[in-house]
């Protein structure tokens, strides 16, 4: 164990197009420092074909993978006999990325007689804010990104309930996907909030998915086709249409989004009290709603999330955009936080490219395998 009982962990990302390696530092009072954090996107790769290419993103992990543990070690001034583990995401993920992330950290475990943590991608994301804020759960989580869209109760380290989950797209998916339409590139996320800017959100009644109902559930696909029908009514596009339907998009997914997780936040709070039921309420504190996910970088979003936590009492936390995308750090220290409660795993554990963080939630009807 290192300095002043010091915890420090290697972190691995090989789930999905980005290439990570990080070494995060635990204190004993549970306070989290990045001693490194390497990221290598492989958009270039993908961005050609429209989306990320299964293979094509095995192989170039393996390309990269160990220079970018090199750097991460060499960045943190480690060598390693000054590791105290090796922590990696072992799902949810494309299989063949997973197998490379999960076979480098055996081999380094094994040759260094290291403990393995395998880690749950939805997981490190969940626990985010206590490396960034010291935040400590329960709370609630808004998960957005290109692959999942889900509300979560994180009621412990290792113990989650999910509220919603979408029905079909996720929501980066549905930005992605309206952006290709529009022949505006991929990943399309970040282009059509930069067109929207210029456009009128009320030009087209495009639908709001799921609004009012009960269950807390998302649905993005009805939207990206209500999009379609639109475009294929004007075609040719001028830049103006373009700008309105990207606004009008926008304003829809936004207002349906934040109903989304008004009802989530209503679910949330008769929980909290079971939760926190016993505790010292010395420092009662308010319920907190944390958004994790590239989309959590979209500036309209983040202005209705903070308009809604306002309303409704709650405290919104947004980790910084570099550890709310898909970093190596959240990684280390999801396994840092599971080590020191004696969590480690076995060198035979496997890639799971389905991994739900709460398995005893039932499946979204209509949901497809993003639940
Ligand atoms: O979390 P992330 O970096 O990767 C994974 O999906 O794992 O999220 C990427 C997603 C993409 O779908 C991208 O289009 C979307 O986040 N995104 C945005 C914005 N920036 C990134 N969506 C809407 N507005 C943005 N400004
Ligand atoms: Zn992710």
């Amino acid at each position: 164990m290192a300095d002043r009982g010091e915890i420090r962990i290697l972190g691995i990302e090989t789930s999905c197009d980005e290439t990570a390696a990080a070494v995060v530092a635990r204190t004993p009072e549970g306070f989290g420092r990045i001693l490194a954090n390497v990221v290598r996107s492989q958009l270039a790769e993908h961005a050609v074909f429209g989306g990320v290419v299964p293979e094509i993103a095995a192989r170039a992990h393996v390309a990269i993978l160990d220079q970018l543990i090199e750097a991460a070690m060499a960045e943190a001034q480690l060598d390693w006999s000054g590791l105290d583990a090796v922590a990696v995401t072992a799902g949810p993920g494309l299989i063949g990325g997973l197998m490379v992330g999960l076979v480098t950290a055996k081999a380094i475990a094994l040759a260094r007689g290291l403990p393995l943590v395998a880690v749950n991608h939805l997981e490190a994301h969940a626990l985010t804010p206590g490396l960034t804020e010291a935040r400590r759960p329960p709370y609630l989580l808004l998960l957005i990104s290109g692959g999942h869209t889900q509300t979560l109760v994180v009621k412990d380290v290792g113990a989650y309930t999910r509220l919603g989950t979408t029905v079909d797209d996720a929501l980066g998916e549905a930005f992605d996907k309206t952006a290709k339409l529009l022949g505006l590139g991929y990943p399309g996320g970040a282009a059509v909030e930069r067109w929207a800017a210029k456009g009128d959100p009320e030009r087209f009644a495009l639908p709001r998915p799921m609004m009012g109902r009960e269950e807390p559930h998302f649905s993005f696909s009805g939207l990206k086709t209500a999009v379609r029908h639109v475009a294929k009514k004007l075609e040719p596009l001028s830049d103006r249409d373009i700008c309105d339907l990207c606004a009008s998009f926008q304003a829809a997914v936004v207002e349906s989004l934040r109903d989304r997780v008004d009802r989530a936040m209503q679910l949330f709070l008769p929980m909290l009290s079971d939760l926190s039921a016993g505790a010292s309420d010395a420092h009662p504190r308010r319920p907190a709603l944390v958004v994790a996910g590239g989309v959590a970088a979209n500036a309209v979003l983040r202005r209705h999330l903070q308009d809604l936590t306002k309303e409704r009492g709650f405290e919104l936390s947004i980790p910084p955009a570099h550890l709310c995308t898909d970093n190596a750090a959240m990684i280390a220290w999801a396994g840092a936080e599971r080590l020191v409660r004696g969590l480690r795993d076995p060198l035979d554990t496997p890639a799971r490219a389905r991994w739900p963080l709460d398995p005893a939630a039932p499946p979204a009807i209509g949901a497809g395998v993003k639940a």
